[in-house]
């Protein structure tokens, strides 16, 4: 590839997609032209790039013509539909979205851990959902040193995991509480201030969200375990940005709790936070803005002698989306 790029965010009003500009700035990603684009309501609007004002496109094949890389975030029923065109029109697309995660022939990556997969692509390569992986980012040193035999997971996922409608609906909710008047659930299937929802999305026939749904198959995919056994629990949580996942482990061979607190701290874009006896341990107020997982709460399973119970958070804008995505467009620049 050129040594600066020709780039196009999709979503570039959206949470992940202003994420996507910050990253792109903050790890100065070679970028010699960027192109903006949301909907048909924002044609016209302007985004900020580098304190430049970066007016945003209308999604048409000849608006994409030179452009080297895409990044998309406007929704699964957009990237199905904008994606294949970008393609053809000579452009590799990193996609946020759920359209192509579990297609065989679409790269589902994180760099840390399955950098490799992203040398197979063929035009586009997919960013997996954020509570998968910031939970997969403690799993993947776990399975290398012990192999994973069962994994049960419970989220706690902020409201940007819902864009910029589901911020304003938290913000929205809480003025209104302390005004003492009534809350309004537009965007949320309930009140999400001072509440818990056991429900990110739509529920299948079995009882389990299409979310939890995706944590259990896009781990198999990227850890490259197809049979591994996962228990999925999502919930969303009155927390602006970062989710949290508390997990449980069950490995082949025993990794102890000193052992894992040693892998966890090597392994890249992970930091160890665990001093519960200091109160030093993982928290998403703590963790908004940074680019790596934070892990602590580390102990030995009560209920199993190879499991082991820990806390994970990350910061779902960053690691969660955009950072990952532009981690993505880094492989490339190299390959
Ligand atoms: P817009 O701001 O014009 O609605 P979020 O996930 O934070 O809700 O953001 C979604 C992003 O996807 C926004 O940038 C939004 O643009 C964009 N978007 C939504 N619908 C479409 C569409 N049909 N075509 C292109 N972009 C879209």
């Amino acid at each position: 590839m050129a040594s600066e790029l020709c780039i196009a965010v999709v979503g570039a009003t959206g949470a992940a997609g202003q994420t996507t500009l910050r990253i792109l700035e903050e790890r100065k990603f070679p970028v010699r032209e960027l192109r903006a684009f949301a909907s048909e309501r924002s044609v016209g609007k302007t985004v900020t790039f580098r304190g430049e004002p970066i007016t945003i496109r209308r999604i048409e094949p000849t608006a994409f013509k030179g452009v080297e890389i895409a990044f998309c975030s406007a929704g699964s029923a957009q990237s199905k539909e904008y994606a294949p065109m970008i393609v053809k029109a000579g452009a590799t697309v990193i996609d946020k979205s759920n359209a192509f995660r579990m297609d065989p022939d679409v790269p589902l990556v994180i760099p840390e851990i399955n950098a490799h997969a992203a040398r197979r692509h063929r035009g586009i390569l997919a960013c997996p959902n954020c509570t998968t992986i910031v939970t997969v980012m403690p799993l993947k040193p776990l399975h290398d040193a012990g192999r994973l035999t069962r994994v049960i997971a419970t989220s706690f996922q902020a409201v940007s995991g819902a864009g910029v409608n589901g911020i304003a609906e938290l913000r929205e909710q809480t003025l209104a509480w302390a005004r003492g008047e009534a809350m309004v659930a537009r965007h949320f299937p309930h009140q999400i201030a001072f509440n818990l929802v056991p429900a990110i999305d739509r529920f299948g026939p079995d009882g389990y969200t299409a979310e939890e749904m995706k944590l259990v198959n896009e781990t198999r995919k990227i850890l490259e375990t197809p049979g591994l056994p996962v228990a999925p629990t999502t919930v969303r949580v009155p927390v602006f940005t970062s989710h949290s996942i508390s997990i449980t482990a069950e490995t082949e061979t025993k990794i102890t709790v000193g052992r894992a607190r040693d892998l966890f701290a090597r392994f890249p874009g992970l930091k160890l936070w665990d001093d519960p006896a200091q109160h030093r341990y993982p928290m998403p107020i703590a963790v908004e803005g940074q680019d790596d997982c934070f892990v602590g709460r580390i102990r030995e399973d009560l209920s199993s002698p190879n499991g082991l119970s820990f806390w994970v958070v990350g910061d779902q804008l960053r690691k969660g989306a955009a950072t990952n995505a532009v981690q993505i467009a880094e492989l490339l620049l190299h390959s």
